[in-house]
This record gives structure tokens, sequence and C-alpha cells, in this order.
């Protein structure tokens, strides 16, 4: 199992180009199931959740060709028919998203049998909220071994759906099943991430008529078919937020590029309020810190456009080093602060009760070996680890693979010491 080790000190110089957005590429690739036409995706991220579902989408009958365009990699996806409406839970439990086939599915194929879904071990993540809306639309669904048996022979009817609260997986199956359903549907108390809106403007590049995507309330009016598109992916917020953490944690002056600032403005106004320099461009920020203590702020997480979960825990990395104490709410997932322990083996001090962590700012962070847990956690990690002294080792770091391109090339070009050590699954230690 790889790890990937981390000499801390450097401050970092340079810039770095975001990549496409990994929340809305794969929620953009199940969407190619609708149509028989060819969608092509552009500023694609070139990841191991990407590579999941497209295993994933050639068993149920979809073409997946990658290549590198203008706009940075492509994916040309294309299903003449679908050949299977089987996921099975070797293929869905590496990641909770490919659950979102199913929508399309029942409304391509009046019928599917998925496996409930694994994921990040960040709390108990049910989907009963996708299985309702599903219902309210039309769907049968049954039970049974750890599969969903789905069907709707005569099709999917539009319905108005109102969600008891924010769920971005929940809302996006929604509007891929309604987009072909019988009349209109109306989807209340909607999430309203950018990746709703990016799925809604692909889905109409593609003849579907989605309006008031990234608002709490969305419109859908069903069509007969969809047609193939083009469409590029929006920047990965998460990213651009991990790397201007990443960029305050070690000091120095980095330019993100080929990102928007409107993405993360929460994150951003906090970390101006700890005390770092945000400026922004056209075409991203650049995030400088010479010197100095940053000051302890207290953050909540909340839905978009609040204080998003996926950076908590790059934030407490930051925080850990901070003048004073900050307080870190959790609203969204349960379980999602394993990473402080981890931090804690580092130097941190950190105190959790439930939903809500405590970090009093320590002069200095000392390497040590690591665990990544969770996606986000794992980067938090190689986060507080550029600022520790001597060297910090992340194991497990499948789990970075999930979601961050080029990690170590992407800091090791702004000065960052950081590097991969391949490993062959034995060696884990602790
Ligand atoms: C997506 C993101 C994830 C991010 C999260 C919140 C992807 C692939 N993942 O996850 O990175 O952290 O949004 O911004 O896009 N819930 C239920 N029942 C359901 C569905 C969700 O109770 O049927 C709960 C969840 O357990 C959680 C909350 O709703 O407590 C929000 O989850 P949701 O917004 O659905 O997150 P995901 O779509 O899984």
């Amino acid at each position: 199992m790889d790890r990937i080790a981390i000499i801390g000190g450097a401050r970092l110089q340079g810039e770095i180009p975001i990549s496409g957005a990994k929340n809305s590429a794969i929620k953009l690739m199940a969407a190619s199931l609708l149509t028989d036409e060819p969608l092509r995706l552009t500023n694609m991220p070139r990841l191991a959740d990407t590579r999941f579902l497209g295993k994933l989408l050639r068993r149920l009958g979809t073409e997946v060709v990658e290549s590198d365009g203008p706009d940075g990699a492509e994916t040309l996806l294309t299903t003449p028919e679908i050949i299977s409406g089987f996921a099975p839970y070797d293929l869905v439990r590496q990641m909770r998203a490919s659950f979102n086939v199913l929508g399309p599915l029942l409304a391509r194929n009046g019928q599917a049998k998925v496996s409930l879904p694994g994921g990040c071990t960040i709390g108990a993540r049910p989907v009963d909220l996708h299985l309702k809306a599903l219902e309210a639309l039309g769907a049968k669904i049954d039970l049974h071994e750890g599969y969903v048996y789905a069907q709707a022979p005569r099709g999917l009817k539009g319905a108005v759906i109102d969600f008891p609260f924010n769920s971005v997986g929940a809302t996006e199956h929604a509007m891929l099943a309604a987009v072909l359903a019988q009349g209109d549907t109306v989807l209340e108390n909607a999430a309203a991430e950018p990746e709703l809106a990016d799925l809604a403007d692909c889905l109409n590049a593609m003849g579907a008529k989605v309006t008031g995507a990234g608002t709490r309330t969305i419109h859908i009016k069903g069509v007969g078919r969809l047609s193939g598109a083009t469409h590029s992916v929006i920047p990965d917020r998460i990213e651009t937020g991990t790397y201007a953490v990443a960029a305050a944690m070690a000091g120095g002056e980095v330019r993100l590029t080929r990102t928007r600032t409107d993405f993360i403005q929460a994150l951003l106004d906090k970390m101006v309020e700890a005390g770092v320099e945000v400026i922004p461009h056209n075409d991203g920020l650049t995030i400088k810190r010479n010197g100095g203590r940053l000051q302890a702020v207290e953050v909540t997480t909340d839905p978009y456009p609040g204080f998003a979960t996926d950076l908590q825990a790059q934030f407490m990395a930051l925080m850990t080093l901070a003048d004073g104490e900050s307080v870190f709410r959790e609203t969204i997932f349960e379980n999602r602060f394993m990473h402080a322990p981890e931090l804690g083996r580092l130097g941190a001090d950190i105190s959790v009760h439930g939903g809500e962590a405590r970090v009093k700012g320590v002069a200095s962070l000392e390497g040590a070996q690591v665990m990544a847990t969770d996606l986000r956690a794992s980067v938090s990690l190689v986060i507080a680890g550029l600022a520790a002294g001597g060297e910090t080792i992340v194991n497990r770091v499948y789990h970075l693979d999930r979601g961050f391109e080029r990690l170590e090339e992407k800091l090791g070009a702004c000065g960052a010491q950081v590097r991969r050590l391949k490993g062959d699954g034995d060696e884990e230690v602790e």
C-alpha cells in the first residue's frame, strides 16, 4: 500500500492548476446512461473514483474512452443500449456515488438492481432520501440482501418532492431520474451546491428542461429523450480550498488557477479572519502568508454556501498552529473528526465531544507516522505535515487517490517536499 512522505518546513512558491470537480464528474458520467448518443466531458479529473465509475458504467453498457483535449483530460461516454441493469456490490461499495446509476437506469430501462453503497467511513450515510424520491416519481422499490430492486415498467412520473433536509446525493439522484419522467417535477428544499447547477447545465445541454438548480427549489419538465452533448466540468472547489489551506499552512505565496473563488467564499472569509492574505483574480486566487502566527477562528460546517464539511479537516490542520482555541462544529456528518487523533500524533491539541472539536493552538508540530481514515481527513494530514518538523508519513493513501489528482506533483511544483513511497500491502505500519 502506498504511503506519502512529507518533510515539513518548506515555504511554498508557485502556481497550482485546479482540476475538474470530482463530485461533479462522477454524477455527469452517470448522466451519460440517459442517452444513446455520446456525452463528451471535458476538464475531467483523472482519479480513482472516476476510474471506479468508468468500470461500473462499462458493465452497464457504456463505452468509455479517455483522451487529452484542449481543455485538459476528456472522457467520451456512449451507451447505445443498457446491456445490464445490475450494479453489483463489488463495484458500488468502492464508491458511494455509484449508487446514483440507479435513477438513470430506471429512467431509461424501467428496472434496475443496484447494491446499497459503501463509501467513506464518515457516519451512517443512509440512502433513504434517494429511495423516497424515486418512489415519489412512481418507482416500486424493494430491498433484499443488500440490493435495491427498482421497477418502473410504465416509466417515471413527475412529482413534488420536499426533502426534509439538504442532501446533495438525493437531489442529484432525483434530478437524474426526473429529466426523463412524464410531466413536471419540483424538488423543494433541494441541495444548492455548485455541482447541482453543473449537473443541470449538462442535462440541459443534452435537451433536458431543468431550472433553479443551485437554489433550494428546482423545476424539471420531463422530456421524451435526451441527446448527446459536450460539457466542461466545473473546477473542484474542495481541491481549491485544500491547496489554499496548504499554502497558508506552509507559508509563502501560491497562485491557484483555473478555478473560482465564489465556490469557497465561506472558507476564504475564515482564512482572512485568521490572518491569511487572499487575493482574487480572474481565473482563481493567490494565497499569501509571510510569517506571523494565525489567529484561532470558529467554524461551523453547513450546506452550500456555508463552510463545506469537505474542508473541515484541512482547516482544522491549519488551526492546530493558530494562536488561541478554535471550535469546530460539524453539522453534516457524524463521525467526521477521525483526523483529530491522527493530528494529535503530530502534536496537535484537539478534544472532541460529539459534533464539536476544540483545537488549542500549539507552537509547533512534529512529524510522525499517521493513518489516513477517509478522503478529506487524509489530505489534512498532508497539510499538517507541510508545517511539521521532520518527516511525516501518511499511510493508506488510497483514500487520497480517490479525490486528489497528482497531489505530490502539484505541491512539489511549489517547493513542497512530498513524495510517494510505493508499498506492497504488507508494510503498513501500526
Ligand atoms: C456529497 C459529497 C460529499 C460531501 C457531501 C456534503 C459527492 C460524491 N459527495 O455526499 O463529498 O461531503 O455531499 O456536502 O458528491 N442523508 C440521509 N439520507 C439520504 C442521504 C443523505 O440521511 O438518503 C444524510 C447524510 O448521512 C448526511 C447528510 O444527509 O448526514 C448530507 O448528505 P449528502 O448531502 O447526501 O451527501 P452525499 O451526497 O453523500
